[in-house]
């Protein structure tokens, strides 16, 4: 060691001064392009996307129809009010500050139920970027409906992560139901392609069976409801034993007040029984009467490689909620109206234990004018990252050729390609919920869907084309009977018009024939594909 060094030398003791745990607000203040803020123009949209989620999922829980109602207005140079309304169950008073007040605090986190939040860390996220950039308060009205709203104000304490209430208020006497929060925030407001007008439009296809009125700083903007009922209630479920690894295998044998490692294994995941859960401590050298507090680590990671060895049922899929055919088709219709549309609903299957479902649908024509995806999981629109997600590699995974359509990665073509992939966990890429990471499962089951809705598709392209021919052809006809016409008549001195209602007779009632041969010629040149599923 050079005498240099010795003297520059630090103790671990001078060091250790320097350590202090820190709150997750801390966290999120330094960090908060992992909540989605990175820039002002995506911030607007990260907001209107927490409160809307929120909003949806709420009412839906609640089994109550979407009517929602949002408002952004610039009130200073890059600075906007957003006020977001539902329609929704309201939240009692308890519940209120640590909602807005604290990150990581929700409902959904410890619920395998389908839901578009699942973190906890959404419109505290907001609320947090709001004392940020603007240092105002957010405020919250909310009501469960007894005639009695609560009006709060706060901000949050970020050095403990815990809410900081400002102003709290009764008002008596309004009769209603639902939450309202406005939140005044530093932004910049576009209107492109990865705007809130999007994330509204695509979160108006994706709910069609929600109201959603938007007073944008241009004017107003309304998503009309298409279908009057809401899709399946999704069932909460336990989760299955192939998607546990150590570490949350670790928590769960604490947490757990099953006395014998066959209790735990056989109530806390679903569809265990007795025999596997045997089978697991068998293979793992563990005694399947000892409590599971007293299990060492070794014998967990021993017990994590069993798993992967035992033979499981998969786990029950009521736990999800696809959109069904009916609803993704109503969707692209009211908003898009296409001259064609096409969907599919894949059955349910499993990634890593976890449930998920893939439905696509393709509509073409009409007001669509190029092509485009969509990609959403658990009904949210993703609007960023799309080179990183299953979706878009999906997409670019079809051979869009063999459909007749032209184009590499993504057809050429008049089409809107929407996507959309319902778990009780999505494995999103990152924090802000943006692209769906690329398990190849997952990217197999959205290609075996879009080739399915790609066919019919095409089969739709090429019935168009095939009459489109005939016509033409029909024309031709038409056009030489007149000019056969013409010539007989100078030839004979005949009548042109007899000679040419004499020809068209000839040609219709031959019609039936011609037409045949032309369908048959045609059927031969774009012979569409037939089965792709074991591709
Ligand atoms: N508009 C609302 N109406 C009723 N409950 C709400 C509303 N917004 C949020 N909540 C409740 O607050 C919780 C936290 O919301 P959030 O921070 O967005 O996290 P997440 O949606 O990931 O759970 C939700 O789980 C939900 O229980
Ligand atoms: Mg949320």
């Amino acid at each position: 060691m050079t005498e240099e060094s010795v003297v520059n030398e630090k103790s671990a003791e001078h060091m250790a001064k320097d350590h202090r745990e820190i709150s997750i607000s801390q966290f999120f203040e330094k960090n908060r392009h992992l909540l989605g803020y990175d820039n002002k123009i995506k911030a607007l949209l990260t907001i209107i996307k927490e409160g809307v989620d929120n909003a949806l999922d709420a009412t839906e829980e609640a089994r109550i129809l979407p009517d929602i109602y949002i408002k952004i207005e610039e009130i200073d140079k890059e600075t906007y009010r957003i006020v977001i309304r539902d329609n929704g169950p309201g939240i009692i008073r308890a519940q209120i500050s640590k909602i807005f007040g604290k990150l990581l605090y929700g409902s959904k986190f410890h619920r395998l139920r389908q839901s578009r939040g699942q973190q906890g860390i959404g419109i505290s996220g907001a609320v947090l970027y709001a004392q940020l950039t603007t240092g105002e308060s957010t405020k919250i009205l909310t009501s469960t409906g007894k005639g009695k709203t609560h009006k709060i104000e706060m901000k949050i304490d970020v050095k403990t992560n815990e809410p900081k209430i400002l102003k709290d208020e009764v008002i008596d006497g309004k009769e209603w139901k639902g939450t309202q929060i406005t939140i005044v925030v530093e932004g910049i407001y576009r209107e492109h392609k990865q705007s809130v007008i999007e994330y509204l439009k695509q979160t108006a296809i994706s709910n069609p069976f929600a109201n959603i009125t938007f007073d944008s700083p241009n004017g107003r903007v309304e998503f009309k409801r298409a279908v009057d009922h809401l899709p399946k209630e999704p069932k909460e479920i336990k989760p299955h034993l192939y998607g546990i690894e150590v570490g949350i295998m670790t928590r769960m044998l604490q947490e757990t007040k099953g006395r014998s490692i066959l209790g735990f294994l056989t109530t806390e995941f679903s569809r265990v029984g007795k025999k596997s859960a045997e089978d697991i401590c068998k293979k793992a050298g563990i005694d399947d009467k000892i409590s599971p507090k007293k299990i060492e680590h070794s014998q967990i990671v021993e017990m994590v490689k069993a798993i992967k060895e035992v033979k499981l049922s998969r786990p029950p899929t009521d736990c999800l909620s696809p959109l069904t055919q009916e609803l993704v088709e109503a969707g692209l219709s009211k908003e898009l109206n296409p001259e064609f549309v096409t969907s599919i609903s894949r059955p349910p299957t499993v990634y890593r234990g976890w449930p998920f479902q893939i439905e696509v649908g393709i509509a073409y024509g009409g007001s669509i004018k190029e092509a485009s995806v969509m990609r959403l999981a658990n009904r949210v629109p993703l609007l960023y990252q799309s080179g990183d997600c299953a979706i878009s590699k999906a997409v670019a995974g079809v051979d869009w050729k063999r459909y007749g359509l032209s184009g590499d990665k993504i057809p050429d073509a008049p089409v809107t390609i929407f996507v959309h992939m319902s778990s009780v966990w999505v494995p999103f890429t990152s924090e802000s919920k943006e692209a769906i990471a690329s398990y190849t499962t997952i990217i197999k089951e959205i290609k075996l869907a879009l080739q399915d809705c790609a066919r019919k598709l095409s089969i739709y392209l090429s019935g168009i084309r095939k009459a489109e021919r005939i016509a033409e052809k029909r024309r031709i006809y038409e056009k030489y009977a007149h000019e056969t016409a013409v010539a007989l008549n100078e030839l004979t001195g005949d009548e042109k018009e007899k000679i040419e209602k004499a020809i068209l007779k000839i040609v219709e009632e031959k019609w039936g024939e011609i037409e045949q041969e032309l369908i048959e010629e045609n059927d031969k040149e774009t012979g569409v594909e037939k089965e792709d599923e074991n591709k």
